[in-house]
């Protein structure tokens, strides 16, 4: 089975914005990784604007010919966001404002009542729905509970495992899997994949659905460039 993959371009916003212009277009470098055969593009807006802006968000829902997903914490400014622009996807992300990255799947059990009725709102828009949750069988079930399409791991666990020990690595994400698979809850994974990690991680996880990378994928590109690193990437999911 394909595993489709979504451009995180997060990292071209924070270039962008480094120098205060307009280099590099994110609009233009959006436009060619589709090109190059990503299947989607992720962005992340966090309520400082620090890397892709509300705007951006606006102007890429536009022209994006792919699936565009947005993460993010379901605060009321991103709820206005996105049922305004209408992506193909919305992830639920527990961020914190003062995160780095994300660094937690949510608590779908404790949260269900406030992820419920934000899962409620997006899909009664026609938006597909996915829930950040770390590896554990209890919370996927919890996102399964409360209506959501889809869940995606948070691989980073695996990722800093799998260096040391991958058959240790994936078991907890095999286990959730399973429990996935058993529900018929769609599975999506990100965080910290790369060229290194992803193909056991695709070979371990069954009906993995879609990954969204950004990180690795850019620095791997500064030395090979997106066509080929994503062609890489495209080899590897099938
Ligand atoms: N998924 C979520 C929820 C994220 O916050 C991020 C980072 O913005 C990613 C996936 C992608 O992680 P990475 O940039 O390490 O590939």
């Amino acid at each position: 089975m394909k595993t489709r993959l979504s451009v995180n371009v997060n990292k071209i916003a924070t270039l962008r914005n480094s120098r205060g212009q307009n280099t590099p277009n994110l609009l233009k470098v959006v436009e060619d990784i589709e090109g190059f055969g990503s299947d989607g593009i992720t962005i992340h807006p966090r309520p400082d604007e620090r890397h892709i802006r509300y705007s951006d968000a606006l102007e890429l829902s536009k022209i994006i010919k792919s699936e565009l997903n947005v993460e993010g914490n379901p605060i009321d400014n991103f709820m206005q966001l996105v049922l305004k622009i209408k992506p193909t996807q919305v992830t639920l992300v527990p961020d914190g404002i003062n995160n780095i990255t994300s660094n937690s799947g949510w608590d779908t059990i404790k949260h269900s009542e406030f992820l419920g009725k934000k899962i409620e709102e997006l899909k009664s828009c026609g938006i597909r729905t996915s829930v950040f949750v770390n590896p554990d069988p209890k919370m996927i079930r919890g996102a399964f509970e409360i209506g959501a399409d889809r869940i995606e791991l948070y691989t980073y666990h695996y990722a800093h495992q799998y260096k040391i020990d991958k058959e240790n690595a994936i078991s907890q994400y095999y286990q959730s899997a399973k429990e996935a698979n058993k529900l018929g809850i769609g599975i999506n994974a990100g965080h910290d994949l790369n060229l290194n990690n992803i193909g056991y991680f695709k070979q371990k996880i069954s009906n993995l659905l879609e990954v969204s990378i950004g990180h690795a994928l850019i620095t791997e590109s500064l030395y090979s460039g997106f066509e080929n690193v994503i062609s890489r990437y495209k080899a590897i999911l099938g």
